[in-house]
C-alpha cells in the first residue's frame, strides 16, 4: 500500500513535471532573426541544421547563405554566387541598381543542394540553377546550369516521381531537366487572390496535396502570404479559405511588408516559416536596412491549411532547437561585431561585399592594411547608364544589421593630386548614399562631408592631421540619424564632429528592394580615363574596422541591446 501510494505519488509528480514541461515548453524569441538587409528568404532544415539564403541584387558576392542549429543565430558559410567566372560578364553588364540575383529557393535533394535565382539585367539567359554538396566551401558551388526563366522568383520541387518543377512569379509552372535547364511547357497556377505580383511561388507535397504557397500585393504595405492546393500538381489549385495566411497589412504593427515566405520543419517535425520584414510601421518613412528575416511558427495538421503565428517583434511558439555555435566554416555569425585588423595573408572577410564585381586588384589586404585602389567614379558617380565607368566604383562595405550601431575604421592616405579621396559611406544604392571623407581639395587636405545633393561640404583638415592615420567614424544617436565624425587615429579627445544625415534618404527610393551597406570608398573623382584614375595614384589603406551592433528594436518604442538580442 505505501509502496503503491508512493508509486502512484511518483506518478502523479512526473505527469505534473511533464505538463508543467510541455505548458513552458514553448519558447520565446525576437524578430527579426537575420536583422539587415536580407530579403526573400528561404530556408530547408537538413540533419539538425537549418540553411537559408537570401536576395542581393546587384551586389557581389551574392545569394548568401546561411547555417544555423536553433533558427535564431546564423552563421555565414557560402554565397552560391562568388566568382566573376560563373556568370562572365553579367554583373557589368547589369546597369539597374535594383537588377542583380532576384528572390532565391534553396533545396536539398539527394545529396546534393541547389539554389535557384534569376538573375535580371544582363541581357542573357537569366534563370541560374547552383549545385554544391558542401555548402561549407565557397568555392565547391558550381557555375550554374543556364535556363530560360521568364519570369523571377524560381521555386524548385521534386514530385515522387522525380520530376523537377519550376514554379515562377504569375505563377506558373515548367518541369525542368536540372542538368540541361530545358524547360517544358508553360503550366499557368494560380493567380492569387487578386493582389497585384503573385510571386515567390513554393510548392510543398504533404497529405495527398500539392501546396502552393506565395507572395502577392507587392513586396510593401499590402504584402501577404496567400495559398491554394490541389491534387493535381499542375491544377485545378483551390484557393484556401483561409487567405491571407500572413500579413501585417492594414495593420498598426511595427513590422511591415511580411511575405514572401518559406516553409520547413525541424528535427522534432515542428513547422516554421520564414518571411521577410520591414521595421517601418505602422506609417513610418525611416527603414535603413530594407527587409530583413522574420521567423514564425507554424502549425500545420494533417490534411489541413497551416496556421501561422502573426509576426512581432516578440514572439512565442514551438520550442526552438537548443542553442549552439556548432557549425564548421570561419564566416562570421550575423549578430556578431566586425574587429577586422586586416593580417597580412588574411582573407577579405566574408560578410564583406561590393556593389558589383569589383575589378582585378580593386580591394586586396596587404602588409599595410586593407588596400582600396582608388575608382574613378565616386560612389554617387554614374549610376549605370551605358557608361562602363559605372563599374570602377570602388567601395566594400557590410550590412548594417542593427537599429543603431558603431562603425570606425582608421584611414592612412596620401593622395598626390586634387580630388583624390577615400573615406566611409552609409550605401544604399549609387544614388542614395552618404559619404565623409579626406580629399585633397585644391591643394589642401580636406575632410569632405556629401549627405544630400545640397550638402556636399569641405572643410580644412587640422595641419596637425596631415600624414597621420584618421579614424573615421558613424555612430547613431537614434535610429533615423547617423552622424559622421573624424579624429587622429592615434587620439579620439581630437574627435571632430562633422556632419549628421537622416535615414529617411536611406530607405526606400532608388533602393526599396535592398539596404544599407556600411564601408568604405576610395575615388579620384573623374580623372584618368576609361576606367582608370591617373597611373601615378596612391591606394588608400584601411585599418582597424570595427562595427559594433548597439540596438535593436522590436516596436516603435520597445529596443532591446544588440547584446542581449535572441540571447539565452
Ligand atoms: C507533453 O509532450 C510530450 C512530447 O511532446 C507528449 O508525449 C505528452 O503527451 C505531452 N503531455 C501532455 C500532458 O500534453
Ligand atoms: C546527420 O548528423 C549526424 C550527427 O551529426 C551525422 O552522424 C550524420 O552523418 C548526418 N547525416 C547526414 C545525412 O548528413
Ligand atoms: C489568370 O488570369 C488570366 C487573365 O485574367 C486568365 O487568362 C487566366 O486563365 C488566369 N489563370 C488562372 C490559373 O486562373
Ligand atoms: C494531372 O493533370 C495532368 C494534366 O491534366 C494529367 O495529364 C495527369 O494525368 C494528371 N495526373 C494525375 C495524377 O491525375
Ligand atoms: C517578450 O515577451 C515575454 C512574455 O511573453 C516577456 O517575458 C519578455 O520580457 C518579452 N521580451 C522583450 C524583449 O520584451
Ligand atoms: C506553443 O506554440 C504553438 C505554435 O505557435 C502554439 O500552437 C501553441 O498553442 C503554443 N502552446 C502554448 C501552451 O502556448
Ligand atoms: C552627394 O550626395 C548626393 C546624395 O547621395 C548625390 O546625389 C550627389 O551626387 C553627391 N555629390 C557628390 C559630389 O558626391
Ligand atoms: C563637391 O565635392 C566634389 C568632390 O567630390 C567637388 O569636386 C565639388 O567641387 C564639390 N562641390 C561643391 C559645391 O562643394
Amino acid at each position: 500500500m505505501r509502496f503503491l501510494r508512493s508509486t502512484l505519488t511518483a506518478l502523479l509528480a512526473a505527469a505534473a513535471t511533464t505538463l508543467a514541461q510541455n505548458s513552458t515548453q514553448n519558447s520565446t524569441f525576437l524578430n527579426p532573426v537575420l536583422p539587415g538587409w536580407h530579403s526573400d528568404p528561404s530556408c530547408i532544415h537538413l540533419n539538425g541544421t537549418f540553411f537559408c539564403v537570401t536576395s542581393t541584387f546587384i551586389s557581389f558576392p551574392g545569394l548568401p547563405v546561411y547555417a544555423s542549429k536553433d533558427l535564431v543565430d546564423y552563421k555565414l558559410i557560402s554565397h552560391a554566387w562568388n566568382r566573376e567566372s560563373q556568370l562572365p560578364g553579367y554583373s557589368y553588364a547589369t546597369k539597374g541598381q535594383q537588377e542583380g540575383m532576384y528572390a532565391a529557393t534553396i533545396r536539398y535533394h539527394e545529396g546534393v543542394f541547389y539554389v535557384i535565382c534569376e538573375y535580371l539585367g544582363s541581357g542573357q539567359l537569366a534563370g541560374t540553377l547552383f549545385k554544391t554538396t558542401d555548402p561549407f566551401d565557397e568555392k565547391a558551388w558550381s557555375d550554374p546550369v543556364l535556363f530560360p526563366a521568364g519570369k523571377i522568383d524560381p521555386d524548385l520541387f521534386w514530385d515522387d516521381d522525380g520530376t523537377v518543377y519550376v514554379a515562377t512569379q504569375g505563377i506558373i509552372l515548367q518541369t525542368m531537366n536540372i542538368d540541361t535547364g530545358e524547360m517544358g511547357p508553360i503550366v499557368e497556377l494560380w493567380n492569387g487572390t487578386g493582389g497585384v505580383w503573385p510571386e515567390g511561388p513554393h510548392i510543398f507535397k504533404k497529405d495527398g496535396y500539392y501546396w502552393l504557397m506565395i507572395a502577392e500585393g507587392g513586396t510593401s504595405w499590402d504584402h501577404a502570404v496567400t495559398m491554394a492546393r490541389a491534387k493535381n500538381i499542375t491544377g485545378p489549385y483551390e484557393p484556401s479559405p483561409h487567405n491571407p495566411h500572413l500579413t501585417n497589412r492594414g495593420t498598426q504593427e511595427y513590422f511591415q511588408t511580411v511575405g514572401h515566405a518559406d516553409l520547413f520543419q525541424d528535427a522534432a517535425g515542428q513547422w516554421w516559416t520564414v518571411a521577410l520584414a520591414t521595421r517601418v510601421g505602422p506609417f513610418g518613412s525611416s527603414y535603413p536596412m530594407g527587409r530583413e528575416t522574420v521567423l514564425a511558427p507554424v502549425t500545420w495538421n494533417k490534411g489541413e491549411w497551416p496556421v501561422f503565428e502573426p509576426v512581432r517583434g516578440n514572439m512565442s511558439g514551438w520550442p526552438l532547437p537548443p542553442r549552439s555555435r556548432d557549425i564548421p566554416g570561419d564566416g562570421p555569425w550575423n549578430s556578431d561585431p566586425d574587429e577586422y585588423d586586416f593580417p597580412e595573408g588574411s582573407s577579405i572577410p566574408s560578410n564583406l561585399v561590393y556593389w558589383r564585381v569589383p575589378r582585378d586588384g580593386a580591394v586586396e589586404v596587404t602588409a599595410e592594411g586593407l588596400q582600396v585602389a582608388l575608382g574613378r567614379n565616386n560612389v554617387p558617380g554614374s549610376p549605370g547608364g551605358s557608361d562602363p565607368a559605372a563599374k570602377a566604383i570602388s567601395f566594400i562595405g557590410r550590412r548594417q544589421t542593427d537599429s543603431t550601431f558603431d562603425f570606425s575604421v582608421d584611414l592612412s592616405f596620401t593622395p598626390n593630386a586634387a580630388g583624390q579621396e577615400a573615406g566611409i559611406t552609409t550605401f544604399l544604392t549609387q544614388a542614395a548614399n552618404i559619404q565623409l571623407g579626406v580629399i585633397l581639395s585644391g591643394e589642401q587636405l580636406s575632410l569632405r562631408f556629401n549627405a544630400t545633393e545640397a550638402q556636399n561640404k569641405t572643410t580644412p583638415l587640422p595641419a596637425e592631421w596631415s600624414g597621420e592615420p584618421i579614424r573615421l567614424q558613424i555612430t547613431m544617436p537614434s535610429p533615423t540619424k547617423y552622424t559622421f565624425s573624424a579624429s587622429l587615429a592615434s587620439d579620439e579627445s581630437t574627435k571632430i564632429e562633422v556632419g549628421s544625415a537622416s535615414t529617411v534618404q536611406l530607405s526606400g527610393g532608388s533602393g526599396s528592394f535592398v539596404g544599407t551597406l556600411v564601408g568604405v570608398y576610395a575615388t579620384c573623382n573623374g580623372a584618368g580615363s576609361g576606367l582608370d584614375c591617373p597611373e601615378d595614384t596612391p591606394n588608400a589603406y584601411f585599418n582597424r574596422w570595427r562595427y559594433t551592433g548597439i540596438s535593436q528594436y522590436i516596436s516603435q518604442t520597445e529596443s532591446v541591446p544588440t547584446a542581449d538580442f535572441n540571447t539565452v
